[in-house]
């Protein structure tokens, strides 16, 4: 039953996703995809307010999963989208619930500065192991409190970025990772910063990203989702945005193409390829956060400790960038989980997010849907 449910979420996963693809090219939709960045403070309602600066959150290619019900302004249901998963490289949903698990700790930082205690209660109608499936991931209510307090990590939500630039040599001081991630205090995290530690896992992470290129099926999930040049970015703004001054140029010549992404013999593949792993090469550190099962309610825990190292973070001036090829759950990268494991110490528990740190050239903020395009129902009591 749950294995067949599966299935068809793939289906209908995979179909949005060639759908979402194959309409890239039809109009710009959303003409200013960075608007939302802006306009989350322009939100008078309290739920519309927190919910605002919650769709800012770190997710998984961008997919931007979350879909509100929203009741009233201090009554909402949190939904994930099915047709928003990545069933090769996130094949039982846990990436996209710890990108949901970020998108909550936004909230009830938003929440906070407006005087509102943020009160979550999570699957209420249970989950499932295997995928999401239509049940609610959350039901969200706003009281207000005269004791809350602002979170003051809550002032670095507009500068947070996923950096993938590469990052300079210089490493932070052990005294700024121990504040990242002492950013949340009931959750197991880890950091390397010796060479000694950090060089296997820089060769790790750029073996992990060279499988899931060669692997077609989990490459091919990401050519689906890339968005090339500012009209297919307008078009959709999610996924993996490739822009930048040329990019419409190298687009209408032929050199940047979906078709040259797909083909592996292709410059464009290559340099792909190669820009990736010079990345994960460049990590000054690395931060992980583990949980003791891999249960739906401790994954919505790593994204809300995820969310906070981010912060920290950008707080200290670092940036981040999530590398999470290792921990996938498929057979050509079984390997790789079981080391990456044993390299951060995590074996018999499961390691959530793996992330390299590091100073880098800054980074404009990823696309966003506003708010309007994820609400799904309007005025319910
Ligand atoms: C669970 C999770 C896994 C992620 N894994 C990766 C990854 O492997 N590689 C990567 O480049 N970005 C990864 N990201 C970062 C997202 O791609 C990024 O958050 C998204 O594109 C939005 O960009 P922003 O964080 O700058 O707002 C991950 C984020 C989350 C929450």
């Amino acid at each position: 039953m749950q294995t067949s449910r599966r299935n068809f979420m793939r289906i209908a996963g995979g179909s949005a996703i060639l759908l979402a693809a194959s309409s890239c090219t039809s109009g710009p939709g959303y003409p200013d995809p960075r608007l939302p960045w802006r306009s989350a403070e322009t939100e008078v309602d309290p739920m519309r307010f927190a919910l605002a600066h919650a769709l800012l959150a770190p997710n998984p290619h961008n997919r931007q999963p979350w879909m509100v019900d929203l009741r009233s302004p201090t009554k909402a249901v949190l939904y994930c989208d099915p047709a928003k998963d990545i069933p090769h490289t996130d094949p039982f949903d846990r990436q996209i619930t710890i990108g949901l698990g970020c998108f909550l700790e936004l909230f009830t930082m938003a929440a906070a500065t407006q005087g509102y205690r943020a009160e979550l209660e999570l699957f209420p109608e249970g989950s499932d192991q295997v995928t999401l499936d239509n049940r609610p991931i959350a039901k969200l209510e706003l009281h207000l409190d005269d004791n809350i307090q602002s979170d003051p990590l809550f002032a670095q939500v507009f500068a947070r970025r996923t950096n993938r630039n590469v990052y300079t040599e210089q490493k932070p001081n052990s005294a700024d990772l121990n504040q990242i991630i002492g950013s949340n205090n009931n959750i197991r995290t880890g950091y390397a910063i010796s060479d000694a530690k950090i060089n296997p896992l820089r060769a790790l992470a750029a073996e992990a990203a060279r499988i899931e290129f060669e692997t077609p099926r989990t490459y091919m999930e990401s050519v689906h989702l890339m968005r090339i040049g500012s009209h297919e970015i307008a078009a959709n703004p999610d996924g993996i945005s490739l822009e930048g001054p040329a990019m419409g140029l190298l687009k209408k010549i032929g050199i940047v193409t979906r078709e040259k992404l797909a083909d592996p013999t292709s410059s464009a593949f290559k340099q792909g390829l190669k820009q990736y792993q010079q990345a994960a090469e460049s990590a000054a550190a690395f931060v992980w956060i583990i949980t003791p099962d891999n249960s739906r309610e401790q994954q919505i825990a790593a994204g809300r400790a995820y969310i906070r190292q981010n912060l920290a973070a950008t707080e200290l001036g670092l940036s981040m960038h999530p590398l999470s090829q290792a921990l996938q759950e498929y057979p050509e990268m079984a390997e790789m989980l079981e080391q990456v494991h044993d390299l951060t110490n995590s074996s018999g528990q499961r390691l959530q997010m793996f992330a390299r740190l590091g100073y880098a050239k800054a980074k404009q903020p990823a696309p966003r849907f506003p708010l309007s395009a994820k609400i799904i129902s309007h005025g319910k009591t």
